[in-house]
């Protein structure tokens, strides 16, 4: 089984796809976090997505797929996973299927206003060893600038300013509604309400999966 988790920056796709790998133990797979690690160890792929990344802009298919690849062959994606951030076109949909054709999915599409999103974004802090993710509009950290789980240094994502952010919405928008059609055509497309409090939107999309999970007979990966 497969899990697509879609929406735009800042709809809660990193969030939910740890609360996912939490309850159920599938992985989740995020193309921008591995593309922010090849970035970080200066890996060949990693500078080729570089000036990509920190225009806003999608880096190029070719690359994305490379990276995704190497993840999902790993055994603990064998029986499940989730994704964040993959796909964002139509292109990558496409690659995802002929990767792994028949694999059972199900789409959750998470959908948020924009002047939330915005909010969220600038208030978002990463933890710079572990990656727990943060809002300091929610709570603040235990102690300033110290990740609450492992006391690293946190940090805000270079494309987390305001006019960053503008662009990754404008790219966001040119792809949503080919890949929405896309996945309705397939009949795996849902979508939820990410406006609601963290909890609150887990609730609708755990409701999803374990549909997915007693229609088809899966069983969850147990850790
Ligand atoms: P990526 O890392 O995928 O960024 P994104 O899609 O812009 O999404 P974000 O990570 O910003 O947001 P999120 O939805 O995960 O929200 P989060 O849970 O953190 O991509 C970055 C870049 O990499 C792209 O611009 C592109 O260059 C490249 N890239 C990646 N994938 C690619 C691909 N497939 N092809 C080509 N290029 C690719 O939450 C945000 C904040 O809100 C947090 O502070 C969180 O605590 C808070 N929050 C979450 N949920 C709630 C809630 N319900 N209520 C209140 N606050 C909440």
């Amino acid at each position: 089984m497969r899990i697509i988790l879609y929406g735009p920056p800042g709809s809660g796709k990193g969030t939910q796809g740890d609360l996912i790998e939490k309850k159920y133990g599938f992985p989740k797979v995020s193309t921008g976090d591995l593309l922010r690690r090849a970035v970080r160890e200066r890996t060949l792929l990693g500078l080729k997505a570089d000036g990509a990344m920190r225009q806003g802009l999608l880096v190029s298919d070719d690359i994305v797929l490379e990276l995704l690849k190497e993840r999902i062959s790993q055994p603990d994606c064998r029986l499940a996973y989730v994704l964040d951030g993959y796909p964002r076109n139509i292109g990558q949909a496409l690659s995802l299927e002929l990767l792994e054709t028949n694999r059972p999915e199900t789409f959750i599409e998470i959908q948020v206003d924009e002047e939330t999103l915005v909010a969220r974004l600038s208030a978002r802090r990463i933890c710079s060893r572990c990656g727990a993710i943060y809002s300091l509009a929610l709570r603040a950290l235990k102690k300033d600038g110290e990740c609450d789980l492992c006391s690293s240094d946190t940090y805000q994502r270079p494309d987390d300013r305001p006019e960053v952010i503008r662009e990754r919405f404008r790219v966001y928008e040119q792809e949503t509604e080919k890949i929405r059609e896309y996945y309705r055509a397939r009949n795996v497309y849902h979508a939820v309400d990410g406006s609601a409090p963290e909890a609150g939107v887990f609730v609708a999309v755990s409701a999803l999966i374990d549909s997915g999970i007693s229609r088809r007979g899966e069983a969850r990966v147990v850790r």
